[in-house]
């Protein structure tokens, strides 16, 4: 007799359920959100839709959560998708299409205006209305700033006290860009940084800012993503990171940063795709930050 599979949604409250989740996520891509229980737990928006064998085992999974960005200049309620996996056995049978339909409809019934997800396979999502967008970061020599910047300190997640700032630097932070970013997405912040151990957090404690990075050979650094009241200047924070370094890659729009880099294509594994945003409003160069993939 065929198994017979139980369809389960906004399931998060259940631990057992949560954990299932997480096998599955760690069976099909290889990574452990459970580490999300340590970091303060997983984003309070997510409406996971999965389908449950008799044993419990989570066999299919496509999850919808609250992701409200900022583009060209505008709040926009937008809900972002992820968690999207089908084990193996139960693929071809319509499991992950009956998810799709079930998360989209609950996302137009909440009154979300667009839609936006991160994929490496943009066929699934386009007969929902998804297109693919462009991504860009931005490349440039380092404005020289006075030498007397304080010297920023690292932070680390692991330690009680740092995490605690983090989030509170995150809890209040102004979106990094007013061309394109998310209004806050703690929770993908804290597992993003969390799950790449070459990303650095430091911290620029006059100017309360947390800054997402990774140094490239002796001369260059990536800025990521900057977690701050206000946005403080490229040449700042990047005196404050180390005065020897000469070269930025930045991969979020540079508007607030009193700083122009050269737009360059960004290529990363997977494409960016949304969905009810105007191509008008998406006009500029932008990029997701790293640290708010999800
Ligand atoms: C991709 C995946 C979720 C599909 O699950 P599935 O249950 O086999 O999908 P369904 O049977 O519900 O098919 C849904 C639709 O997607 C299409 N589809 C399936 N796999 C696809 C792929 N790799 N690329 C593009 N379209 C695909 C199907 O043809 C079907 O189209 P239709 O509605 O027009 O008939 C599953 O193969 C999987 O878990 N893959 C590994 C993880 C992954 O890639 N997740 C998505 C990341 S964003």
């Amino acid at each position: 007799m065929p198994e017979t599979l139980a369809l389960r949604e906004g399931y998060f409250g259940d631990p057992a359920a949560f954990q299932a989740l997480a096998d599955l996520l760690q069976d099909i891509f290889g990574i452990d959100i459970s580490h999300q229980m340590a970091l303060g737990g997983p984003d309070p928006t997510s409406m996971p839709f999965g389908y449950f064998n008799p044993s419990g085992r989570c066999v299919a999974n496509f999850s919808a959560f609250s992701m409200p960005l900022v583009v060209n200049g505008r709040v926009v309620r937008a809900a972002g998708y992820q968690s999207g996996a089908v084990r193996p056995d139960y693929r071809g049978q319509g499991l992950y299409r009956a998810l799709m339909q079930r998360a989209f409809d609950w996302a137009e019934r909440e009154g979300f205006e667009a839609g936006i997800l991160l994929t490496d396979k943009p066929g699934l999502y386009e007969p929902y209305g998804f297109r693919t967008v462009p991504q860009f970061k931005f490349q440039g020599a380092v404005p020289h700033t006075d030498s007397s910047v304080p010297r920023a300190r690292d932070l680390d997640l692991k330690q009680e006290a740092d995490l605690h700032i983090v989030q509170m630097a995150l809890e209040a932070r102004q979106p990094v860009s007013e061309i394109f970013s998310v209004v806050r997405q703690k929770e993908m912040f804290l597992l993003n940084a969390h799950f790449d151990p070459d990303i650095r957090l430091s911290l620029l404690e006059e100017d309360d800012a947390v800054i997402a990075w990774k140094p490239q050979g002796d001369t260059s650094l990536e800025i990521l993503d900057v977690a701050a009241r206000h946005i403080p200047p490229l040449g700042h924070i990047v005196a404050s990171l180390g005065a020897h370094f000469e070269r930025a890659e930045v991969f979020f729009p540079t508007d607030r940063l009193g700083w122009d880099g050269m737009a360059t294509p960004y290529q990363g594994d997977c494409v960016l795709m949304v969905k009810g945003l105007e191509p008008a409003s998406l006009g500029k160069p932008f990029m997701l930050s790293p640290l708010a993939d999800f």
